[in-house]
């Protein structure tokens, strides 16, 4: 399909960024599920940018979340400096993914629509505050989650550090991002996590999104939730769960807060409920990113967004009720 130029002037920019150069080679991996003019776009702009791309189109995963690439596209990655991913289904935290990134491989994530790629193109700025953010945080001990909708929970870190994502990868010890995401992310240990959580902003059951009409009450114990509780929205969060049959789908993965104010509830992709600025996030289910230090491999992965809370780190507000502490 035919790419508009604003798209190939977008694909180029996020490549400048991931320091994509002369001789750099590049796979650009989608499949047949996958509509739309994003492939044409990255292979164009990497030729822009001098680089030797790969245009390589698997069979759909559509059916399945969390599906890894095949065996003969991995071996491909490998000789590669960059993988832009533009498979129709996430397989960020699958093993397959962690083990490209462990061969020193880069991954960028396209999960959005290229509409969505233009108006949420990566900026230099925020991934330069969320370097800032993530190095005050190096040595912290304790996060507490509050909200006056009732959310009240405390997460150990031990000897976990925060990551962030900012839209675009950098060598040597940022691999791996997804465009459009903008946050600080945490990814605690098993059993790190006590408290209740009430999700009143978006929940991402992938590759949908919704806005719940009451809030979702998650309550969680020694790392795992144990309760879903508020209403019809809950259910429909239980009830995907529960179709995974897999006892780490309970696991708290990961906590944060979104940083890019362009981020809308309006758009509601899942990308924008992440990214969302003072949205603070939680998710249950798989946390394999060697990034964050996750290490729990599960078959789902489940994102939730608290709009109205406040997210301290020892003592220290960082969000207050939603808004990013720094911006006030
Ligand atoms: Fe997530």
């Amino acid at each position: 399909m035919e790419s508009r130029p604003e798209t190939v002037a977008a694909a180029t920019t996020i490549l400048g960024l991931c320091g994509i150069d002369h001789d750099d080679r590049v796979a650009i991996w989608t499949d047949t599920a996958k509509r739309g003019p994003l492939p044409q776009a990255f292979l164009t702009a990497a030729l822009v940018r001098g680089a030797r791309p790969l245009l390589l189109r698997g069979t759909e995963t559509a059916s399945q979340l969390l599906a890894a690439p095949p065996e003969a596209a991995l071996k491909a990655f490998r000789d590669c400096d960059l993988v832009v991913d533009i498979a129709t289904q996430p397989w960020l935290y699958t093993t397959a993914n962690a083990d490209t990134l462990r061969a020193g491989v880069s991954i960028l994530q396209v999960l959005l629509e290229e509409d969505d790629v233009e108006r949420l193109v990566p900026r230099q700025q925020i991934a330069d505050e969320a370097k800032r953010l993530i190095a005050g945080l190096a040595g912290a001990r304790e996060i507490r989650i509050t909200s006056p909708k009732g959310t009240d929970a405390t997460i150990r870190c031990g000897s976990r550090r925060f990551a962030y994502q900012a839209g675009f990868v950098e060598k040597p010890n940022h691999l791996y991002d997804s465009i459009g995401v903008s946050a600080i992310t945490f990814y605690p240990e098993r059993g790190a996590v006590d408290g209740l959580f009430m999700v009143d902003g978006p929940i991402s059951l992938y590759p949908r999104c919704f806005l719940p009409d009451e809030p979702v009450a998650i309550r969680v114990k020694a790392g795992r939730a144990m309760d879903i509780a508020g209403g019809r929205d809950a259910r429909r969060v239980a009830a995907w769960l529960t179709s995974y049959s897999d006892p780490d789908s309970y696991h708290f993965s990961h906590t944060g807060f979104g940083l890019d104010a362009r981020a809308s509830l309006s758009a509601l992709t899942p990308v924008d409920a992440e990214s969302l600025r003072g949205g603070v996030n939680i998710a249950l289910g798989s946390s394999m990113f060697p990034q964050g230090g996750g290490d729990v491999v599960s078959k789902s992965h489940l994102d939730a967004i608290l709009l109205d809370a406040t997210f301290q780190v020892d003592g220290e507000t960082l969000v207050s009720k939603g808004q990013v502490v720094s911006d006030k």
